[in-house]
């Protein structure tokens, strides 16, 4: 029989706990005991007179899933004669944008549920987005409480009326509004004679009829997991098929190879073809280089490959999106580099250019989600941060990397000493720059070949086009961090001096170098002891309020965790301190 997955969105109060237990005990597929307690609980709370309380049933059923786990999005199942029918039942609050957007990234249709007597409120528009943007092209409004508005067509209309203007610049296919009445079952499953003036269907009949938003024909897609080799003798691709039907002997495309499947083996034996959702291990007639996060396509129509996306973007943490910043993208079964070039806060959902740092095997959300959606994660605590759902590849980009003759081991050997990065960072007024500065003058004198990128410095001609904001200083970092790589490519042993207030930039940093060859330096002053020394008195002005975003005051400095040298310079004088940067630059090797 057909499956149906469908999500609930609404308020708590909206009804919506009562609607899913009038659904479950409708179709009669409440477990006895369950149904029992309901009893016992709906006499004791005595909401209802007495009457089954459905509220209780389906919070009831939560709090028992709740114990041990926090389960974000409860998922319920039942049936019916016509289908099965998985419904996902998730918090209304703004906060559990996150729940939403897991329960209707697997939703066939959504029940978008609110208060007659409310009408349309910004939460159900903000639903409503949700699920249009999350590819749920089948929507119905149930219209609810109308039992306290004396099933008024008026206001049914009224509201309906409202929905669908609202409605009209999303993607959605289908809007039926129903009138209804959860607590007193009407036209959730039955008709009713109390709403003669409607002629639609019931919500549940609505639910058995829809046509699924997510359609599991059209070409094959699988995604490679992991290449099976117990031995010599075999070699197959595990993983899952996420689009179409994979069959025996049909010709597939990977990457620019394209082969027949030879086999299609499981745990139970060979299969002739296998339907989206299953898990196989393929033989390929070929012996073709495959990896992990590969797809493997219909060679008529294979999934496309590209770095560059316009994605509509969900932000789900509490610290925004930040422009240029590198964040991780898991996309299919790979994880790979992310930015995106517009901010967004907190719940907030845009349409962005965005650019993984290698090509992937995609296909349009709309086509496939699996393959058409990733989640963004943040890089030093690896928590999910935002999710994403590509529209469409951007044109690819025609520069290529040209490999050249002269390089840094060429380098190296003509200079007699190892290229690095010291990457000192602090407040401002640390002594970053004086001590850097004495470092250079050490190194130089002893003949090595070294540059001083200084943050007031740099910012008068390759940044002077940037601020202080946190977008600023991220790209003013990416920059500077880009430079220091190509100085280290020149064989350079290359003095940072920027207060990079952020670890994710700084961890960037090392990441373009190369850890071998990047020293970071903590240059520890106390935010008192800076402010007390305020070389350019610039804390005073911050403090009378006469400059923004200054570090330490309203703009924040995350301390390194692990740098591989802390400089203390309320005991240290500038001098020592370089002397120690030297003495470790010497362990290292560099000099
Ligand atoms: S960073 O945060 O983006 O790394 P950077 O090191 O380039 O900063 O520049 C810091 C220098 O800019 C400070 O030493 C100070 O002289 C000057 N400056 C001007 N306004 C600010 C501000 N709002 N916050 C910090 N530094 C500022």
């Amino acid at each position: 029989m057909e499956l149906l997955r469908f999500i609930t969105c609404g308020s708590v109060d909206d009804g919506k706990s009562t609607l899913i237990g009038r659904l479950l005990y409708e179709s009669k597929l409440l477990y006895a005991d369950h149904l029992a307690a309901l009893e016992a609980d709906s006499k004791r709370v005595g909401t209802r007179g007495g009457e089954l309380d459905f509220a209780l049933l389906v919070d009831g059923l939560a709090a028992e899933r709740e114990q041990g786990i926090t389960i974000d999005v409860a998922y319920r199942f039942f049936a019916t004669e016509a289908r099965r029918f998985i419904v996902a039942d998730t918090p209304g609050h703004e906060q559990y944008t996150r729940n939403m957007v897991t329960g209707a990234s697997t939703a066939d249709a959504a029940v978008i549920l609110l208060d007659a007597r409310k009408g349309v409120l910004s939460q159900t528009r903000r639903h409503a987005r949700i699920v249009s943007l999350l590819g749920v092209r089948q929507v119905v409004v149930a219209v609810n409480k109308l039992d306290l508005l004396d099933y008024s067509q008026d206001v049914f209309e009224e509201v309906s009326a409202s929905f669908a203007e609202f409605a009209a610049v999303l993607d959605f296919d289908e809007i039926t509004c129903v009138p209804m009445s959860a607590t007193e079952g009407v036209n959730v499953v039955g008709r009713s004679e109390l709403t003669p003036w409607y002629d639609g269907p019931t919500l549940l009949q609505w639910l058995e009829t829809v046509e699924p938003s997510v359609r599991r024909a059209g070409p094959s897609r699988f995604l490679v997991q992991w290449v099976n080799r117990p031995d010599a003798t075999f070699r197959g691709l595990s993983g899952r098929v996420l689009g179409g039907t994979l069959r025996q002997d049909e010709t597939v495309r990977l990457g620019n190879r394209t082969t027949t499947i030879a086999r299609i083996v499981t745990m139970d034996g060979d299969l002739t073809e296998a339907p989206t959702g299953s898990s196989v291990t393929v033989v390929l007639a070929d012996d073709v280089d495959a990896s992990r996060g590969d797809v493997l396509g219909d060679a008529q129509d294979p999934p496309g490959s590209a770095d560059s996306f316009q994605a509509r973007l969900v932000w789900l943490h509490e610290n925004g999106l930040l422009p240029g910043r590198q964040y991780l993208a898991k996309i299919g079964a790979r994880t790979v580099g992310f930015t995106a070039t517009k901010a967004l806060g907190l719940n907030e959902i845009g349409v962005d250019t965005v650019h993984f740092d290698v090509a992937v095997p995609f296909e349009g959300y709309r086509a496939n989600r699996d393959l058409g959606s990733f989640v963004v994660l943040d890089r030093l605590s690896n928590a999910t941060v935002g999710a994403g759902m590509i529209d469409f590849a951007l044109s690819p980009s025609n520069v290529r990397w040209q490999t050249l003759t002269v390089d840094k081991q060429a380098r190296i050997a003509r200079n007699g000493h190892r290229p690095c990065v010291v990457w000192l960072t602090g407040l401002s007024g640390a002594g970053k720059s004086t001590i850097a500065d004495l470092v250079e003058k050490t190194l130089h004198a002893e003949g090595r070949h070294t540059f001083l990128l200084d943050g007031d410095n740099v910012r008068h001609g390759l940044n002077s086009d940037l601020g202080f904001t946190d977008a600023d200083r991220v790209e003013n970092i990416r920059r500077i961090a880009e430079v220091a790589a190509l100085m280290v490519d020149a064989g350079l042993i290359v003095l940072v001096s920027f207060i990079s207030p952020f670890r994710a930039e700084r961890a960037l940093a090392r990441d373009l170098v190369g850890g071998d060859e990047f020293c970071e330096v903590f240059v520890d002053t106390p935010l008192a002891v800076a402010e007390q020394r305020d070389p350019k008195g610039l804390y005073r002005k911050a403090r009378r309020g006469e400059l923004a975003n200054f570090t330490g005051i309203d703009s924040p400095y995350e301390p390194p965790v692990e740098p591989e040298i802390r400089l203390d310079t309320t005991t240290l004088s500038p001098q020592a301190a370089a002397d120690a940067v030297v003495a470790r630059l010497r362990t290292l090797g560099v000099c």
